[in-house]
Parts: structure tokens; C-alpha cells; sequence
């Protein structure tokens, strides 16, 4: 820690989440660099714990860069920046080499002599190639914990865990370079004003903006509207991905059932046991993402069902249970024993592809202020991530943020005393269910009308929605003490209107994005979608 007061503590760098992202950040910079990491519920809780499936990286000789690099702009129908997939998809290796010196446990190949590989590599939808490096199904887990536990014990990185970004703030002379944030200590419900040479966003994705989605609790956006409101430029907020299969059980919170399922051999089938995706792609079961959740979409449409059903009956129970021990167990824990029965499954919000804009160094807009992670919009995924390479994108992109601000760390101005939080208007309420309802009403309008299939209609009502909400977290957010589930609503709302805007401003349907009103797509709209606070608040 540089110089500081107790309600204003500085360091060279900022990061604000503890994921995949924002810790392999703060290690690449430990050793020359004051880091503190701050992270609004325990370490490990965020997305990257819960990844299932694995890392995309070429680590078979009989796999090429290219084929990756195919696979991935394929993926992403056109609006993919080439110069962003050749960087993640060459750093791929090293990434993951890093990993493994750290201590991630991956999963063995069985038959190493055979394959010549030692770590099994699985398959998943779009890839061309078995190129999936894992740890069973649980690798999220098996990374975030192994960062953890190596950020605890390195010097020169504080973790301050239940602190909650509020707001950045910004220089208000000259460049208006990013000095700091503030944030809520929530165990002593105190606000305070972080500062700093260089500030990460590393927050995650905004999933939880609906109804139904694989993220943990904490997937509300914060980072992309926190940038948003400090003026910093967001791209392809249109792009929600939906993950194809999340357990259909009113108690499993839309668990996951990772993509790798189908990658082993997973078939998708309607109540009568009937195979449908062959309709919709070549590639069946294993077509990018956007496909396979919009023909499951359809089906349930068409058929009235609940949802359809996914079958991995054929493999042995051995192969199973060893692949799948998370999947597995927690399906036992609803009743369904995968290795005997089809499991019911549907669709559900899964992955943010836009967000912050950045270069290949994770820099925003703004001075100062840098994007990793699933924040960011880096140009990788276009308008549908292909499977996988969303963990490689925190790595590669931690990597080359922490060099670039090390480069610079010299040139940037020192950290200064902050204007303290003004808790003046500060009173306490007792309307927490008027929280509590909006924050279920963003969600369902979002889940109904800025789903999986949109129309011009159904984005204007809910604009007009979203409109009305604004106004009231506006005189809420004014005038009353400030709650962790305030702060995540005011952000939630924001990043539905960047969805919205967004979807608005696409005429066409490409990726994700896919509209009744625009069915098709339209050679002419193939670029990113940028939002522009200065012009388009
Ligand atoms: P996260 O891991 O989500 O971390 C965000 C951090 O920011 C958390 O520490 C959080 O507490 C903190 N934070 C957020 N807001 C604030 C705030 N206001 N103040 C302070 N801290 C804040 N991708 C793959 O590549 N392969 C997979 O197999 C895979 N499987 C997945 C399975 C599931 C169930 C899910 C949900 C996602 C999966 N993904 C997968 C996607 C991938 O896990 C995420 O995109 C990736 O982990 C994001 O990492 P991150 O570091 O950007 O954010
Ligand atoms: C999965 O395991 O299906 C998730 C993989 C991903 O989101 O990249």
C-alpha cells in the first residue's frame, strides 16, 4: 500500500474483482507494483468458479492456430476483430503453460502413449478440434482457487474481499484520468475513497440482468456501468449469450450442464425422444451456441414443452461419472441420474460479449483506466463467443494489461487525496421491497422482451420500462443509505439500457442478436455497435 489515510488508501494499481481476470492481473505485477484487489463478496466468488467445460488453446500438434482462429471468427459471425482472435488464440499456450506452473490441476489423458498428449483436451460446440483443456467438469473452480491461494501469499497484493465498487472517479483538471474508486466496506458499512496510479475493472459479466441465468449472484454489470456513468465507451451490449443447456428444475438457479456433454457425444432430443438439431446445422449438436439455444428456443415453441432433454446414455457409467462428477452429482441431487436417464434441460443467459471497449492492453476510453475479462469488449468474441474462450480471454488479456501498465507505471501520475464520500443526504429506509421488486421486474421484461428472440416492439416496451425504473432508483439512490442491493439494481438498470440501445440500433439479426422484425442479416450492418456516453446518454 502506497501512502494513505484510513478513508482514502492508495496503491500503484487498483483492481476492482477477483476472478480469473483480475488475479492473474495483479500477479503478473506483484513484484513491481503496490496492488490491491478489491472484490465485493468472498475471493472466489464470481464466475470464474463456477466454469465447468475448460480453456480453448492449440496444445495438440495436430491442431493449428489457424484452425482456432477460423473456429473462433466463425463463431462470431462476422464481427469478430481479427487482430484481437490472432493475439488471444497465440498467446493460448503460454497461458495456459502458466497455469499448470502455478498448479492447476488439469485433467490427465488416459492413454498418453497413445494420443501423445498429456492432458486430455475435450471438445465443445464450434470448435473444429478437441482443443479444450479441463479439470473434470469443475476447471473454474480449480483455477480460482489456485490463484487465490497464490495471491495470498505475495507480497505486495492486499485483498480487501466485501468491498463493493461504487463509482470511479475521475481527475477533474486536465486529462480527467481515472484516479480511484469508491466503495462500500460492507462488514463496517463505510465508504471508502480508493486511489491510484492505474485502475482495473475486472467485475464479470451482467447475466443476472435476467431472469434466468447460469451466473452467480453477483453478475449485475457493475464494472460496465460504473464505466459508463465515468464516460468510458461500450460495444455490442446486444450480445447476451444463451447458454444452451442449464439444468430445468424449479430449485437448480438454471445450473449448468456443460457443453462438453454434447463435445462427448450429448445428444438433444423433444419429449418423445425425437433428435431435432440436425434441422438447424450441420453440425448438430455441436453448432456455436447462438444456434443451438435459438432451435431449442423454437422447439419449445413450437411443441409447447418445458423444455427439451439432453442424453449421454450411450457412454459407459464410468465415463460419466469421471468426466462429469459435478454435473453428475448435482443432477443425482434433483432427482436425475444422467448415466441412466435424459436430463431436462433449457436455455439461459450466460455470457456478456460486449461491454467496456478496450485495446489489446485492456485500455479504455478514458486515462487510466483499464477493462479485462468478461467487462471488456476486446473485439475476440463478436456477436456469439465460441465456447471456452472466455477464460483464455481473462488470461491472455491480464497478461498484456499488467505489461502495459508496468511499462507505464513510471509516467503516471502519482495517486492524491481524494474528495471523501458525501454522506449528507444519508438516511436510512425501510423500503427494501421496493428494491426488491424492481430488481425482479428488470429481470422478467429483460427475460420476455430482450431474450433469445427480440422485436422492435418488445424492445420499445421495454424501454419504456427501464425509462420508469431509472427515475425511481434516481430518487432512491439520492436520498437514502446505500445497500449492496441498491447499488446492484442502479447498476442492472443501467446495463439493460445498454442492451436495449443497443439492440435497438441493429437492424438485422447476426449472432446473438436475433430479431423478428429483421430476420435476416444484412451484409452492410457487419461492425461493432458502439455506445458513446458523450453522444448517446
Ligand atoms: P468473474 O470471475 O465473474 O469475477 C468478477 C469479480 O468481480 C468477482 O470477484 C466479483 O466479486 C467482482 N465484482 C463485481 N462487481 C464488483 C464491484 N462492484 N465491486 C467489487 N467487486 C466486484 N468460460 C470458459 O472459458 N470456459 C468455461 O468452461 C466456462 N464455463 C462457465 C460456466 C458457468 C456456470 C459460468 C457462469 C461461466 C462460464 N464461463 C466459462 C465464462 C467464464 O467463467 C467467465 O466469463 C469468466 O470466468 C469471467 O472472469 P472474470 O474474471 O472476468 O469475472
Ligand atoms: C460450458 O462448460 O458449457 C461453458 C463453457 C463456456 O461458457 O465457455
Amino acid at each position: 500500500m502506497n501512502n494513505t489515510t484510513d478513508n482514502n488508501p492508495a496503491f500503484d494499481v487498483l483492481v476492482i474483482g477477483s476472478g480469473a481476470a483480475g488475479l492473474s492481473l495483479a500477479l503478473e505485477m506483484a513484484d513491481k507494483a503496490t496492488v490491491g484487489v478489491i472484490s465485493k463478496g468472498e475471493l472466489t466468488e464470481g464466475s470464474t468458479y463456477y466454469a465447468q467445460g475448460g480453456i480453448a488453446a492449440v496444445l495438440d500438434e495436430t491442431d493449428t492456430v489457424e484452425s482456432h482462429i477460423q473456429d473462433t471468427l466463425d463463431s462470431g459471425a462476422g464481427l469478430c476483430d481479427p487482430d484481437a482472435v490472432r493475439f488471444v488464440v497465440e498467446n493460448g499456450r503460454i497461458a495456459i503453460q502458466k497455469l499448470i506452473d502455478l498448479g492447476v490441476d488439469f485433467s490427465r489423458d488416459p492413454d498418453p502413449e497413445k494420443t501423445g498428449q498429456e492432458y486430455h483436451l475435450t471438445r465443445e460446440g464450434g470448435h473444429s478440434h478437441r482443443r479444450v483443456i479441463h479439470a473434470a467438469d469443475a476447471t473454474g473452480r480449480a483455477v480460482e482457487t489456485t490463484l487465490v491461494e497464490k495471491v495470498q501469499t505475495t507480497n505486495n497484493i492486499t485483498l480487501l474481499d466485501h468491498h463493493m465498487a461504487i463509482d470511479l472517479i475521475r481527475d477533474k483538471r486536465g486529462d480527467k484520468r481515472c484516479i480511484g474508486a469508491y466503495a462500500l466496506d460492507i462488514k463496517n458499512d463505510r465508504v471508502i475513497a480508493y486511489g491510484a496510479k492505474a485502475v482495473v475493472l475486472a467485475t464479470g459479466g451482467a447475466s443476472k440482468a435476467y431472469l434466468y441465468t447460469s451466473n452467480p449472484d453477483g453478475s449485475t454489470g457493475d464494472g460496465i456501468a460504473m464505466a459508463w456513468r465515468a464516460g468510458a465507451n461500450v460495444a455490442n451490449m446486444e450480445f447476451t449469450q444463451f447458454h444452451p443447456t442449464c439444468l430445468f428444475h424449479p430449485e437448480a438457479k438454471s445450473f449448468l450442464v456443460t457443453e462438453a456433454v454434447r463435445g462427448e457425444g450429448g445428444k438433444l432430443r423433444l419429449g418423445n425422444t425425437k433428435r431435432f438439431m440436425d434441422k438447424f446445422d450441420d453440425r448438430g449438436e455441436l453448432a456455436p451456441r447462438d444456434i443451438v439455444a435459438r432451435a431449442i428456443d423454437h422447439e419449445m415453441k413450437r411443441t409447447g414443452d418445458e423444455c427439451v432433454y439432453l442424453d449421454i446414455t450411450d457412454k459407459p457409467v464410468d465415463f460419466i461419472r469421471e468426466h462429469f462428477p459435478t454435473v453428475y452429482k448435482r443432477c443425482l441431487d434433483f432427482g436425475f441420474d444422467m448415466t441412466e436417464q435424459s436430463i431436462p434441460v433449457v436455455p439461459a443467459a450466460h455470457y456478456t460479449c460486449g461491454g467496456v471497449k478496450t485495446d489489446l492492453a485492456g485500455r479504455t476510453s478514458i486515462d487510466g483506466l483499464y477493462a479485462i475479462g468478461e467487462v471488456a469488449c476486446t473485439g475476440l468474441h463478436g456477436a456469439n463467443r465460441i465456447a471456452s474462450n472466455s477464460l483464455l480471454e481473462c488470461l491472455v488479456l491480464g497478461a498484456a494489461s499488467a505489461k502495459d501498465i508496468l511499462e507505464n507505471l513510471d509516467t503516471m501520475p502519482d495517486a492524491q487525496a481524494l474528495t471523501p464520500w458525501d454522506e449528507s443526504w444519508v438516511r436510512d429506509s425501510d423500503e427494501d421491497v421496493v428494491v426488491s421488486h424492481n430488481w425482479d421486474e428488470v429481470r422478467r421484461f429483460m427475460w420476455d422482451y430482450v431474450g433469445i428472440v427480440r422485436t422492435d416492439k418488445r424492445l420499445e416496451r421495454a424501454k419504456h420500462r427501464i425509462d420508469l425504473l431509472q427515475t425511481e432508483i434516481n430518487d432512491y439512490y439520492g436520498n437514502f443509505r446505500i445497500t449492496g442491493d441498491l447499488l446492484e439494481l442502479r447498476n442492472l438498470v443501467v446495463v439493460a439500457d445498454l442492451i436495449v440501445r443497443s439492440a435497438m440500433c441493429r437492424k438485422e439479426s447476426r449472432g446473438l442478436h436475433y430479431t423478428l422484425d429483421y430476420p435476416d442479416t444484412d451484409a452492410k450492418q457487419a461492425s461493432p455497435t458502439m455506445l458513446d456516453p458523450e453522444r448517446n446518454s
